[in-house]
């Protein structure tokens, strides 16, 4: 067994923290211990946890031993089916992510948190001509996929990184896409938001470098939900994208590949061009539409 692996386990057995700083002896001369973030003990707070991917991950923590996962929802009508998952362990709150007062009032009831998910997102206006930068009729739909996407999920790693760290660390996931990497020209907002989101993550990750918090960038490809592409098949579920995501944390990985997206990112650094043209020719000849849209 590596020392990584005794590490680990023992800082399981002592179920403190939910994070463990460990390193392999050769991994530790050539570089900064690696955290790992096991989900077993830990307090998770998921936003946009009524359905889709959010809901997958509320299923898995459960399933993996979460002690807690405050369940967050813009309406908190939509909640009760996901409380009744383990009413025991499932808190139900509302969180509209763009709301200021929701996110305190999160942070102030939430005090256990370990980990935040930051999930919830908007893929932008169901009039696709508003999703694009030459053709909107302003940027105000961008601006708000901007906050949603990326604006908001700062805010809150912002307010709950004293709170993580005060419960002896854990763990940031930001729910980004393969989209991060390329621009969809079908929705160039989201595009360019999850590309900053991606950027924000990675500033996260530095400025958390010696903190027992783990920053996970999830490069999330395909997954079967209300906002895959239509047309589209072969996503995998929300349940299979979450375990996926927290195997590759438990592992300490950083950037998180799910859901079929290594595939694409490889075939990106293969030929960054091709990949480009074969996106825009798709806008003009077969755009792609979302299944069912906000
Ligand atoms: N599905 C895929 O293939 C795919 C691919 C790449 C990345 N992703 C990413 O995975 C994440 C989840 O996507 P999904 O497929 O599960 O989409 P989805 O089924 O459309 O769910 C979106 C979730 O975000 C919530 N939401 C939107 N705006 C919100 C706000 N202002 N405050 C709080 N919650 C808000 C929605 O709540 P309501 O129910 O109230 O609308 C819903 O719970 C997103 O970050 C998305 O970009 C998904």
């Amino acid at each position: 067994m590596k020392r990584r692996d005794v590490l680990s386990g023992l800082a399981m057995a002592a179920a403190v923290p939910t994070i463990a700083k460990v390193a392999s002896a050769q991994e530790a001369e050539q570089q900064e211990p690696r955290k790992v973030a096991p989900v077993e003990g830990c307090v998770a707070l998921v936003t946009g946890s009524n359905r889709g991917v959010g809901l997958g991950f509320v299923e898995v923590l459960l399933e993996r031993g979460a002690k807690r996962v405050y369940a967050t929802a813009r309406n908190p009508d939509n909640l009760p089916d996901v409380v009744a998952l383990d009413p025991s362990r499932v808190v139900p709150l509302q969180l509209d992510v763009n709301n200021d007062e929701h996110r305190r009032a999160a942070a102030a009831q939430a005090t256990d948190v370990t980990w935040i998910i930051n999930n919830a997102a908007y893929p932008g206006s169901r009039i696709p001509e508003e999703r694009r930068i030459r053709s909107a009729s302003t940027l105000d739909d961008s601006k708000l996929v901007m906050e949603t996407n990326c604006w908001s999920p700062a805010e809150l790693a912002r307010l709950f990184m004293p709170i993580i760290l005060s419960n002896g660390g854990g763990a940031i996931a930001n729910v980004l896409s393969a989209a991060s990497w390329f621009c969809l020209p079908e929705y160039s907002s989201y595009s360019l938001s999850k590309a900053a989101a991606m950027m924000m993550t990675n500033g996260l990750r530095a400025e958390l470098d010696r903190d027992p918090i783990l920053v996970a960038s999830v490069f999330t490809g395909g997954v079967d939900t209300r906002a895959s592409p239509a047309g589209t098949k072969g996503g995998v579920s929300p349940n299979e994208h979450a375990h996926q995501v927290l195997d590759a944390m438990a592992r300490g990985d950083t950037d998180v590949y799910a859901a079929g997206s290594k595939g694409m990112r490889d075939m990106i650094s293969a030929d960054p061009e091709a990949f480009e043209r074969g996106r825009i020719k798709r806008f003009y000849e077969s755009p792609l539409t979302i299944r069912n849209h906000l």
